[in-house]
């Protein structure tokens, strides 16, 4: 009879899923070319300023600044929004640290916003409810290549004069109402990790259209320095030097051309996985939000009654990588910066200040659906380069643990 291999069966997939080979010869030539103009500081070099306007041509956004890290890119934001001590700024639980921590390096407080159950992306309606006379800035995450509902989103951030910060970390050149994510809110944030659709292994971008945000925007990401040739150094303000070098432009350049097409075919992949995983039993598939691409930076599978962790282990065993949860627990209950207030020495700063209005704790069931929905939800890992075998053995694996794995 059929095992499962976590109980001595034969894995379903027995041969490691293809690595991910972002990089070519484009890359090559173009840090060649930075290397040999014997100069990789931004300022004086070409890669950098050429890859900033090609950024901005693209999303057709007016602006953009690059970054060391999509963390950076993020901070570029919240910094240029200059929040008070003590403000609040509603994101999303289901994150990387990368969109929570900026907040608090810049002394705001993050104020989380529970899910749609559906997407996993931030619900508009709860991060209303979220709002209070201390909150600064609306920041949306569009989670693994999927939009949040920009449409409520907006009208949300227009209403109570908030402004809107995408992280589009996930989703590079992903469209929503046939507008690229990252050009309806006031920022939009990237990051170029390696592991994101366009990559300079570390590195990020900051678009905007708004020439306000850019006179503070240009000079956060260079310690606010005016530089302005020969004589008394002009810092303008309290910035962090976040300066991408020639290296990553120069890579960063040969990536823009393709990140569409490795977006597309993310698309075609992660629609044709759910063509594929439709009518197992238990299963349910990633839903797209009204109106979004889905550009599937990763794809989330709902394991229905089956616990995440559970399943996700007896995939494993069968030969097919992906991670419960995708990061566990929600993400105030992944740092002690939060849980225990653990910010800047011993003084729990902002949260136990004069400059906070009211105590905020984070604490297990504080968002109940983020909860849930985790607890049933597991990413499976997917790149431009599988192939339709791929997919099917990925398809094939779900089936076979969804048939198997005893109910609790
Ligand atoms: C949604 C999201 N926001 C922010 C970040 C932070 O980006 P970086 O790791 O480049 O700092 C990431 C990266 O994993 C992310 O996925």
């Amino acid at each position: 009879m059929d095992r499962l291999a976590i109980h001595g069966g034969t894995p379903f997939r027995r041969t490691p899923f293809p690595a991910r080979t972002p990089f070519g010869d484009e890359e090559v030539e173009w840090v060649t070319r930075a290397i040999r103009s014997q100069n990789l500081f931004r300022w004086g070099g070409e890669m950098v300023d050429q890859f900033e306007a090609d950024f901005a041509a693209f999303y057709g956004a007016g602006h953009a600044a690059s970054a060391t890290s999509g963390t950076a890119a993020i901070h570029l934001a919240v910094g240029t929004i200059d929040p008070e001590p003590g403000d609040e700024i509603i994101t999303a639980p289901i994150s990387d640290l990368g969109s929570v921590s900026p907040i608090l390096q810049q002394n705001a407080i993050p104020i989380f916003a529970d899910i749609d159950p559906a997407t996993f992306c931030m619900d508009p309606e709860d991060a209303e409810r979220k709002i209070t006379p201390r909150t600064r800035a609306i920041m949306v995450v569009h989670l693994f290549g999927n939009a949040c509902d920009m449409d409520a989103f907006v009208d949300l951030s227009q209403r109570y004069g908030l402004p809107l910060i995408e992280d589009c970390s996930q989703a590079h050149a992903t469209q929503y109402k046939g507008r690229w994510l990252g050009t309806m809110g006031d920022f939009g944030c990237f990051s170029l990790q390696q592991s994101k659709h366009m990559t300079t292994g570390d590195g990020g971008m900051t678009i905007t259209r708004r020439d306000d945000y850019w006179e503070r925007l240009r000079f956060f990401v260079d310690k606010g320095f005016r530089r302005q040739g020969w004589g008394p150094r002009a810092y303008l303000f309290l910035a962090p030097n976040y300066r991408m070098t020639e290296l990553q432009g120069a890579v960063g350049l040969a990536q823009l051309p393709k990140v569409r097409g490795v977006a597309a075919r993310r698309t075609a992949l992660g629609t044709r996985l759910t063509e594929l995983l439709r009518g197992i039993e238990g299963i349910e598939t990633a839903a797209v939000t009204p109106g979004s691409e889905h550009t599937y930076w990763a794809y989330p599978l709902r394991t229905g009654v089956l616990d995440g962790v559970a399943f996700g282990e007896a995939l494993r065993a069968e030969g097919v990588p992906n991670m419960p949860g995708y990061i566990g627990k929600p993400i105030y209950l992944c740092t002690e910066a939060l849980t225990a207030k653990r910010t800047y020495g011993q003084s729990g700063f902002p949260f136990d200040s004069p400059y906070t209005a009211r105590r905020i704790e984070y604490t297990e069931g504080m968002c109940p659906r983020t909860d849930v929905g985790l607890r049933h939800m597991l990413t499976l890992g997917l790149h431009e380069g599988f192939s339709e075998e791929d997919l099917a053995d990925i398809a094939g694996a779900v089936a076979k643990v969804a048939r198997l794995l005893p109910r609790a």
